[in-house]
């Protein structure tokens, strides 16, 4: 079966579509998630499945895109924690996909991975939670209640985007045109068999650092 990016889900900036490749190459295996782009195809392990995925140039030169498949809930939490050990002081997340496609999963990850043990709940209501015990500073948005985009201005949360941290914004579609560019964009898709879909578009010279970066901590052993 080969399972691409679905129509309306394509990437911004003409990023061409990305084929998920052979599914039977799904390993149930425990290992650490491993993404690699040394070569012309990039194999990515996760904690419960193993798929090769074609690697993917985008035509303005943004760089090389990931996708890989997360078969549950701990795949979600791990590249999360992965990605955690790949940021900059300083970067700006777009997590894109519908409701319960594992976005807020993704950031539980990642403060996890930056050290943050405490709960993790979704800022749908305050529309952000800051987190400032973790290794870095993080501003965790959700724009989903948004029924218009200069709220965004309205609550001055545009200040949250200046200066250092990580600030993850859901929903950020919502906030559109005033929201800040994102460095990294991260689509998540729920697949009809089972699992999530991820795909990682670095956006800025910052995003593809950080893929890179990614790249090079998830790296399986030679
Ligand atoms: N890879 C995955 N496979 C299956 N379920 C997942 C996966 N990742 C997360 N989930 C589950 O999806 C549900 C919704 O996740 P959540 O992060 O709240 O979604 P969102 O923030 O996108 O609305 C949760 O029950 C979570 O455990
Ligand atoms: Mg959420």
């Amino acid at each position: 079966m080969t399972t691409g990016i679905q129509p309306g889900q394509q990437p911004r900036l003409g990023v061409p579509e990305i084929d998920i490749g052979n599914t039977d190459l799904i390993e149930a295996k425990r290992l650490p998630p491993s993404l690699d782009t040394r070569s012309q195809r990039r194999e990515i392990t996760l904690p419960t499945g193993k798929f090769i995925v074609p690697q993917a140039h985008s035509i303005d030169d943004n760089g090389p895109t990931a996708s890989m498949h997360l078969l549950d809930e701990s795949a979600t939490l791990s590249i999360g924690e992965q990605l955690a050990e790949a940021l900059p002081d300083r970067l700006t997340i777009h997590l894109i996909g519908d409701l319960g496609a594992g976005k807020t999963t993704l950031c539980r990850g990642l403060l996890r991975g930056l050290g943050y043990l405490g709960k993790v709940k979704s800022p749908t209501y305050t529309l952000v939670e800051p987190y400032k015990d973790s290794r870095i500073v993080v501003y965790h948005f959700d724009f989903y209640r948004f029924t218009d985009a200069a709220e965004f201005l309205e609550a001055g949360l545009d200040e949250y985007f200046e200066g250092s941290g990580i600030r993850l914004v859901e929903w950020p579609e919502r906030a559109q045109p005033f929201l800040p560019e994102a460095d990294l964009e991260i689509r998540l898709q729920i697949v009809s068999g089972g699992g999530r879909t991820l795909t990682l578009f670095p956006l800025s010279p910052e995003g593809r650092i950080c893929l890179q970066n990614l790249d090079s901590s998830t790296a399986a052993p030679p």
